[in-house]
């Protein structure tokens, strides 16, 4: 059992910490938000992830998992700290270090002699560096362990993960890191700092590819007259190539794939290498929102100024209530920028977001679709899935419908008397 201190009870700092409680390590977690730390003590989840107020509760019960706003003494003790502070894109597209920065040289007079901090947040390739100058701490090892869960199975992600990745110059800190995750039975795979830096590049930035990939071969499908959802089919059978992440929908979005892929062309740039792959990757990810707005503008009869759309799910994807970078906000600004009225339900939204103060938000599918002359599925909460294409079909203006994550089933919305538009069939 180890003692651990997350710095950043954020997305990956709370399920990390509830995870490694679960584990048997002491763990304190640590936020500047007062109010988080608040509601985190009173049982409040400030995020919605599937299992996590379970797992808390388990933790704060068994004593192993505390929340605090008081850094020094979560860390005084602590045999390893684990940053998992945000590193948001930076005016140039770089990842912006300052909060790991800041974080590093408060903590540093704080930390005992032999402990470990590790780098949990996505950094680019010569952060652990950054730390270690920022430390000035020769006695104190760093280490880099790059997070991969996603957030919506955050925790089975924590807990069954495909691998582990430590990245360190200090054999003896990476190997007790690795002896974290004992009990997962994942395969921990040691590599130098840059290494492990450039493998959690390198991975969001395969996937963002798989994505936009799926999302052009889906422009083309439409054009010839193929049906997207076969063609994943008869790609994915190859074993080379797989199932996974060929859904076609309206780009991908989030907290991660943006900001670090832009990151990777910079880090690429840095190392003096155009990466035109992944900037066509950029591009086809933009063309994809407005393609879904071209569609949704052609089932509006060709103009969106003054016409009613229910957006249906507003997060950039189902199970998790994160807003950031998501592909339906981005969307609905652009049909609102053209003069379009948007009412959205999603299950995890409540108001509107910050400067899109014009969508109205409906606490139901049907109270969206009141009145509207289109609709647009945007996010592929399950629950759509359930609702009746006659109950819908006597509230609307017009029997439209835009399903942008191909999640319906397009037979009983046609039989209903909609027009069915998906996407790459
Ligand atoms: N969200 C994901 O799915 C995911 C997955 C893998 C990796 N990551 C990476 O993990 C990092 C964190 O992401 P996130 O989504 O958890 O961010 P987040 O914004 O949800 O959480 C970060 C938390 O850190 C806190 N914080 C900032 N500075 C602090 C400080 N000095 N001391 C204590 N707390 C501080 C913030 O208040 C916030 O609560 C990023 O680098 C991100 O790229 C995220």
């Amino acid at each position: 059992m180890a003692q651990i201190a997350v710095i950043g009870t954020g997305y990956v700092g709370l399920s990390s910490g509830a995870c490694f409680a679960h584990l048997g390590h002491r763990v304190f977690c640590v936020d500047v938000l007062q109010e988080k730390i608040d509601d985190l003590n009173k049982g409040i989840m400030p995020i919605v992830e599937t299992g996590l107020k379970e797992l808390v509760a388990e933790g704060v019960t068994s004593g192993l998992l505390t929340f605090s706003t008081d850094a020094a003494s979560a860390v005084v003790n602590a045999d390893v700290i684990f940053l998992c502070v945000p590193t948001p894109e930076g005016a140039d597209g770089s990842a912006d270090l300052s909060y790991i920065q800041i974080a590093a040289k408060t903590l540093s007079p704080l930390i005992r002699s032999g402990a470990i901090v590790v780098n949990k947040s996505t950094v680019p390739v010569g952060s652990t560096k950054v730390v270690e100058r920022e430390l000035k701490r020769p006695d104190v090892a760093v280490v880099s362990n790059p997070e991969f869960l996603r957030e919506g199975s955050a925790i089975q992600d924590f807990l069954h993960p495909d691998r582990i990745v430590v990245g360190s110059d200090n054999l003896e800190a990476a190997i007790a890191v690795g002896a974290l995750y004992e009990k997962v039975g994942a395969p921990v795979l040691v590599t130098d700092p840059a290494s492990a830096e450039t493998i959690k590049y390198a991975a969001n930035a395969f996937l963002a590819t798989k994505i936009s990939y799926i999302n052009a071969v889906a422009a083309i499908c439409e054009g010839v007259g193929a049906d997207i959802n076969d063609v994943v089919l008869g790609l994915g059978y190859d074993k080379r190539i797989g199932h996974e992440f060929l859904r076609p929908g309206p780009g991908w979005g989030g907290s991660c794939f943006p900001k670090d892929t832009k990151a990777m062309v910079k880090i690429a740039e840095d190392a003096g290498y155009d990466f035109g792959l992944l900037k066509g990757v950029i591009t086809v990810n933009d063309q994809q929102y407005g393609r879904i707005v071209e569609k949704i503008r052609n089932a509006a009869g060709g103009s969106l100024e003054g016409k009613v759309i229910a957006a249906w799910g507003l997060t950039f994807k189902a199970l998790t209530d994160d807003l950031r970078d998501s592909p339906a906000i981005e969307i609905v600004s652009r049909l609102i920028a053209a003069g379009a009225e948007v009412a959205v339900f999603d299950p995890t939204v409540v108001v509107a977001p910050k400067g899109l103060e014009k969508l109205k938000v409906m606490s139901s599918l049907i109270a969206a679709c009141n009145g509207a002359d289109v609709i647009a599925v945007l996010t592929e909460w399950d629950d759509f899935r359930q609702i009746s294409p006659n109950e819908v079909a006597d509230v609307v203006s017009a029997k439209n419908i835009v399903d942008a994550r191909n999640l319906l089933d397009r037979s009983e919305w046609l039989r209903a008397g909609f027009e069915y538009q998906g996407v790459g069939r």
